[in-house]
């Protein structure tokens, strides 16, 4: 089982698309994937129409139970999704709590690697889509994946945001027992606006190597592949983020995208 973690201090860069849409891909592949909704407000959750407030089986519940989790009470949580070899587990507006017990209890950290440990038979690929906040959420994500996506918008703030990210990667790094391997995804790439360009090129002159050789483009269609609540290569399988999300993932799946301790990366 391969874990990777889409992750962004930054909202509204594309981190819960992007899970979908490489989710999506995957599961079209033939491959078992997990897609876990680490997300307070369950926006990947609410894409699949399960909604946060009323969910009581969701990943809470690993919080919740986490000194007597076993295999089948996790495994009781999954929901289906339209593709048969897609699955989630939703989120519960109850996340936001757990800054405050965090304080109060330990190992609450490796919650989410130790959940995991008990279904790697079970899936071929996990994908965890964090909040927009660096908290215990995203640390639990951070320690449990092999692969960091780190998708952001072709945009000035969201490039400034992203220094903020790679800064508290290289501090949660030091507690890792391996360097973790990630690359920058740039999202919503615009060719019309000049500022989208400009951008872009900004991104890759400062942070060269560490960001991905492609780009998402904007595209209508991945939101109203979340209206109809279906991935979007179901929904629109030749639109051009799809055709984008497919290259990515091709390069992550033969892990073509490969970085070192040095938090450098080739693509
Ligand atoms: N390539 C794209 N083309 C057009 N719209 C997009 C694209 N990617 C994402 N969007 C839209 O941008 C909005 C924000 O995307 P998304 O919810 O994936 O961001 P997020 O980083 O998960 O946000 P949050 O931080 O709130 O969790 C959504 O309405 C989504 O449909
Ligand atoms: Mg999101």
């Amino acid at each position: 089982m391969e874990v990777w973690t889409i992750a962004n201090q930054k909202g509204g860069v594309g981190k819960t698309s992007t899970t979908v849409a490489l989710a999506g891909i995957a599961a079209a592949a033939g491959q078992r994937v997990l897609m876990v909704d680490l997300d307070p407000h369950g926006s990947l959750s609410m894409y699949f129409r399960q909604e946060p407030d009323y969910t009581h089986k969701s990943t809470y519940t690993l919080f919740e139970k986490r000194n007597r989790l076993n295999k089948e009470l996790l495994l009781s949580l999954i929901r289906k999704t339209p593709l048969p070899t897609l699955h989630l587990l939703p989120a519960a507006t109850a996340l936001a709590t757990l800054e405050r017990q965090m304080h109060a209890c330990d190992g609450l950290g490796l919650v989410i690697s130790r959940a995991l440990e008990l279904i790697k038979e079970d899936f071929d690929l996990v994908i965890l889509d964090c909040p927009p906040v660096l908290g215990v959420l995203m640390i639990n994500a951070l320690a449990a994946c092999q692969q960091l996506i780190i998708p952001v918008q072709t945009e000035y703030l969201a490039i400034k945001g992203l220094e903020r990210m790679l800064h508290t990667l290289k501090m949660l790094g030091r507690s890792r027992p391996t360097p973790l391997s990630y690359v920058v995804v740039p999202t919503m790439f615009d060719r019309r606006t000049s500022a989208s360009v400009q951008s872009l090129r900004a991104l890759r002159n400062e942070y060269g190597d560490c960001v991905w050789k492609g780009k998402v483009v904007i595209d209508t269609r991945i939101r109203d592949a979340s209206k109809a609540g279906v991935p979007p290569n179901l929904f629109s399988p030749h639109s051009s983020a799809v055709e984008c999300y497919q290259r990515l993932y091709d390069q992550l799946a033969c892990h073509e995208i490969l970085t070192d301790g040095e938090h450098r990366c080739a693509s």
